[in-house]
């Protein structure tokens, strides 16, 4: 594979330079220009997601041993959600960090080492913070996180047992993601932030591991959507198995936003092909509350290509869908991922088929937790206990 980024929205090609990756020519982040061979192999003998599909991938060694046991996440069925055709969830939060972001983090943190880098770093308070400084520790790299003042501290546990530099800045966070690629690459810090190439092509391994899971590609994807990094990465993962001969279609991909902050499925609501910043109002879907997307055109053209869907639910409806896969089928998502279910009922009488759903984090790494519904009754002996089991056990 080139080190040639290439962008999907204008054309443009530029070589990718960490800290450089967005398209001189329109602003949009750049892709690793897609230089599959007619043949690819799949290493079936290699016991890491990131060994399996090596020769997929923009490194000039994968490292497996760098791997926490990201990836080979389960495709479950979820027969008792279903209305109309199959539907299934891959389990991203079952990843070692519990979410998806792993994926991309184990190569950019070898992508770091491959430069002689000795940092790399990200601004974010949430699943990117800590799978970040996961990796970053077992590949023996500084790594420096950049935080939102105020950001709590229960936030920052999940990243701060990994030692990283934590810094909480003030001002604008939009302005501090576009600042920080300038410190990046004054102090040779790969900044590698959501919409990062290399983290897009741990993405794609995503959609790699459904078609060869399921042994055809899924006729509908769900996933939700904030900087836009993850759908891109999946939407190239589909496109590069459908290139290599392994799938005959391109599955259709619905990009899930929350309500009260959906700046690229309002545009694509009103038919325009670029998005507006927003206002950000409230809602519980911390993780995806991106008020400016550096990705939103890009996703607005993907979408249209790929005959796609954006739509937008409700904190009520995300709550509710977090609720059911929890009780119908052992899920604890974040509500942010639910929304993915909550897009389903709502446009189930658009789409018919085979339906993933893209579980992205788990439930505990939310900001938002359930209520201890569970805890309804005290005893305080055998007796108490016996008279609250037959309530229980028979009831129907
Ligand atoms: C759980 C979860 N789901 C979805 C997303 C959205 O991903 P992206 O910013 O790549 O669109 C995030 C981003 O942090 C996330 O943490
Ligand atoms: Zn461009």
């Amino acid at each position: 594979m080139t080190d040639l980024l290439e962008c999907l929205v204008c054309g443009q090609q530029f070589v990718f330079r960490p800290n450089e990756i967005f398209c001189p020519g329109c602003g949009q982040p750049g892709v690793f220009k897609n230089s599959i061979p007619d043949k690819v192999s799949i290493n079936q003998e290699a016991t890491s997601a990131i060994g399996k599909f090596a020769s997929f991938l923009p490194l000039k060694q994968v490292r497996p041993e760098l791997s926490l046991g990201e990836g080979q996440t389960p495709l479950l069925s979820l027969t008792s959600l279903e209305e109309g055709g199959r539907l299934l969830a891959k389990l991203e939060s079952a990843n070692p960090t519990l979410s998806f972001k792993d994926r991309g983090s184990v190569l950019v943190v070898q992508k770091t080492l491959e430069l002689g880098w000795p940092a790399v770093g990200t601004v974010s308070t949430g699943n990117m913070a800590s799978s970040t400084a996961a990796y970053a520790a077992r590949a023996g790299l500084k790594c420096v996180l950049l935080v939102k003042k105020g950001t709590s501290a229960g936030a920052l546990v999940s990243s701060s047992v990994f030692s990283p530099l934590i810094i909480e800045v003030e001002g604008d966070y939009g302005e501090l993601f576009r600042e920080s690629y300038e410190l990046g690459k004054e102090f040779d810090l790969y900044l590698a932030n959501s919409v990062d190439p290399v983290r897009l092509e741990g993405y794609k391994l995503t959609a790699f591991e459904l078609c060869l899971q399921l042994g055809r590609a899924p006729d509908y994807v769900y996933v939700p959507v904030s900087s836009g990094g993850h759908f891109i990465g999946l939407h190239k993962g589909f496109s590069e198995m459908h290139r290599a001969g392994y799938i005959e279609k391109v599955p259709t991909l619905v990009g899930v936003q929350a309500a009260g902050c959906a700046p690229i499925a309002r545009a694509f609501e009103e038919g325009r092909e670029t998005i507006s910043k927003i206002q950000p109002s409230k809602t519980i879907a911390h993780s995806i509350t991106n008020p400016d997307p550096p990705a939103g055109d890009l996703v607005l053209k993907l979408v249209r290509i790929n005959k796609g869907w954006l739509t937008a639910v409700s904190d009520e409806d995300m709550l509710g869908a977090q609720k059911q896969l929890a009780r119908s089928e052992g899920l604890f998502v974040q509500p942010e991922s639910a929304s993915t279910l909550a897009a389903y009922f709502k446009l189930r009488h658009r789409f018919d088929g085979t339906s993933v759903l893209v579980m992205t984090g788990q439930g505990l790494k939310a900001a938002h937790q359930p209520g201890l519904e569970g805890l309804s009754y005290q005893a305080s002996g055998l007796g108490d206990l016996k008279e609250v089991f037959r309530s229980f056990i028979y009831r129907k």
